[in-house]
């Protein structure tokens, strides 16, 4: 999930949705627990905190304070998704992708030591009591912002099915998590395989959920998805939510640099970090 502010077709599409309690952040020096290596470039982080795993609402994010010891230059956090929340044991999982200098940074951190943690911050995935069926759908480590929303689901006994696309077999996350949660209804999609592109996919979803099709769809990580996903829910007649991300410098609506520059009549655009990161995708006439 690199890359400068969200696609321009999708942030013309976006709607704030309606607030729900604003979050109550804390910071928070976390204890390592447990740091590893997954496949392709990307790392689990389990970090101790009993505050932001019980406060965490599905589809909120944290930002990451890197080190000084390790990298002097990585002035600013970096956001990320809270991929799960394990209030058991007092702690939550950030996966992430090591791909610049800060989060490259990051993966000397080893268990025994803390980072600075500070969150749960923004506007995360509404789940409608009246839904009993949830597609979400997300692509390379954008599928990091939907798992959350998938534990409330299978804990609401909502039927989920999930799509998790990716640039090769290896990139794929999620997969163990949607196991673990026990949604059965999984698609994986990879680019290698030639199975990702979106028309292909789109009939396969057809065939999969047209007789019982989701009333509500969440996703994350690919602007050509989340077009989708609003064609689909076109045709169903669902509601779409999707996260969107943005370079942020606070995370707390504070520095305005995470505006989204979706087009408004009323002054400035929606601020990812805190409007966001996850809005309703509109089609001009849904909200
Ligand atoms: C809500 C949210 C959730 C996310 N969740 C995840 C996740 O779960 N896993 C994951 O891997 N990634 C996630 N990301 C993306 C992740 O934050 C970025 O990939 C990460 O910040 C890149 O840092 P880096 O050190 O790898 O790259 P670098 O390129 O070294 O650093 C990126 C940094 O560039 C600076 N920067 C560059 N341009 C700007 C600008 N226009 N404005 C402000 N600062 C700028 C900032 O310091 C920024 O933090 C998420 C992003 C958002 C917004
Ligand atoms: S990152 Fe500072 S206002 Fe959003």
């Amino acid at each position: 999930m690199t890359g400068p502010v969200t696609p321009r077709g999708i942030v013309d599409r976006i709607a704030a949705l309606p607030e729900a309690t604003r979050p109550t952040p804390t910071w928070d020096e976390c204890a390592v627990l447990r740091h590893e290596h997954l496949g392709d470039a990307h790392h689990r982080l389990v970090l101790r905190s009993p505050t932001i795993s019980e406060r965490t609402r599905a589809g909120q994010f944290v930002m990451v304070t890197i080190p000084a010891g390790v990298a002097a230059r990585s002035v600013l956090p970096r956001p990320m998704a809270v991929h799960r929340r394990r209030a058991s044991d007092d702690s939550f999982e950030i996966v992430y992708r090591a791909g610049g200098a800060g989060t490259r940074a990051l993966t000397a951190v080893r268990p025994g030591e803390s980072l600075l943690i500070t969150g749960p911050l923004g506007q995360g995935f509404t789940l409608s009591p009246e839904t009993d069926r949830l597609l979400v759908v997300g692509r390379g480590i954008g599928v990091c912002s939907i798992m959350t929303v998938v534990e409330d689901a299978v804990r609401h006994e909502v039927a989920v099915t999930g799509v998790l696309s990716a640039r090769t077999e290896e990139a794929l996350v999620g997969g163990a998590d949607l196991a673990e949660l026990g949604v059965t209804e999984a698609v994986t999609v990879t680019d290698e395989a030639g199975t990702s592109d979106v028309d292909r996919l789109a009939r396969r979803l057809r065939t999969l959920l047209d007789e019982r099709p989701p009333q509500q769809i969440m996703v994350c990580g690919s602007d050509r998805l989340a077009r989708l996903c609003g064609e689909l829910a076109a045709r169903w007649g669902s509601t779409v939510q999707v996260s969107l991300e943005a370079h942020m410098a606070c995370g707390l609506g504070y520095c305005h640099g995470c505006a989204s520059a979706a087009a408004t009549t009323e002054g400035e655009s929606p601020l990812i970090c805190a409007d966001g990161p996850v809005f309703a995708l509109t089609d001009g006439e849904r909200t």
